[in-house]
């Protein structure tokens, strides 16, 4: 007879170390944030993780940004593409939070409200490493503006896979989109403003040595992981 149909996922091997099931459920109904330069690597880690709460069990909502809804998909496509060089930094800023707006509208505070981790590739600290620390613009303006594109929602934990600029280009696929091209100085100053942020705000940011091999990386994210859960506030809508 073939197994009923609420029988559990069955998953292949795992290559690389899993984390204990109870240590992905202490973050239901929190919102963690990947961050980090281009070609930090940060997005195979948010891929394991998504990978590792499936096989533990534990709801999540992935989304990335900018992106993850349909005006906010079309948004990312006008940023991205390289015939919009001319772009001003206050509508690059504005556009990066009108997707923002979208996703937390949309997607964030629904899967919050129904318990679910929700796992963000980039959040608020990139417009102010991006178009705050690199860009030049006011950090009390960027601030102001996410307040309303967030409706006040912060993260409970960041984390911030730090690489240099040098070692990220390296790993950059040739083809560069439109802010991959800002050249080495402004990538430089990206990173520095990441630094910068988790420097003033250790509690919520916890700093990943991500110039390594993808597994080594891994093992220090489930170290954060682990040494964050005791720490947390509790969830968003208890
Ligand atoms: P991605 O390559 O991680 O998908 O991100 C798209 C690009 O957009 C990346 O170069 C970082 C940049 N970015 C900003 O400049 N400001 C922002 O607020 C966000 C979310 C991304």
């Amino acid at each position: 007879m073939p197994p009923p149909n609420d029988s559990k996922p069955t998953f292949p091997p795992s290559p690389y170390p899993q984390p204990p099931a109870h240590l992905l459920r202490a973050y239901a109904g929190r919102f963690i944030v990947f961050e980090g330069p281009d070609g930090s690597g940060k997005s195979t880690q948010f891929r394991r993780l998504i990978d590792a709460l499936a096989r533990a069990g534990v709801p999540c909502t992935p989304v990335r940004e900018p992106g993850g809804t349909v005006t906010g998909e079309r948004i990312r496509e006008v940023l991205l593409d390289r015939a919009n060089t001319g772009m001003s930094l206050r509508c690059e800023m504005l556009l990066y939070m009108a997707s923002r707006a979208e996703l937390v509208e949309q997607v964030v505070l629904p899967a919050l409200r129904s318990g679910h981790l929700v796992l963000a590739d980039r959040f608020v600290a990139s417009t102010l490493a991006y178009q705050g620390s690199a860009g030049g613009m006011a950090f009390a303006d960027i601030a102001a503006v996410a307040r309303v594109a967030t409706r006040g929602l912060l993260p409970d934990l960041v984390v911030l896979f730090d690489i240099d600029a040098d070692a990220a280009a390296r790993r950059l696929n040739p083809l560069l989109d439109r802010m991959e091209a800002k050249g080495r100085e402004f990538h430089r100053r990206v990173r520095e403003g990441y630094l910068e942020q988790a420097r003033t705000n250790p509690q919520r940011f916890a700093v990943i040595n991500a110039a390594r091999s993808p597994d080594e990386v891994w093992v220090d994210l489930l170290r954060v992981l682990d040494e964050r859960a005791a720490d947390l506030p509790p969830p968003h809508f208890a």
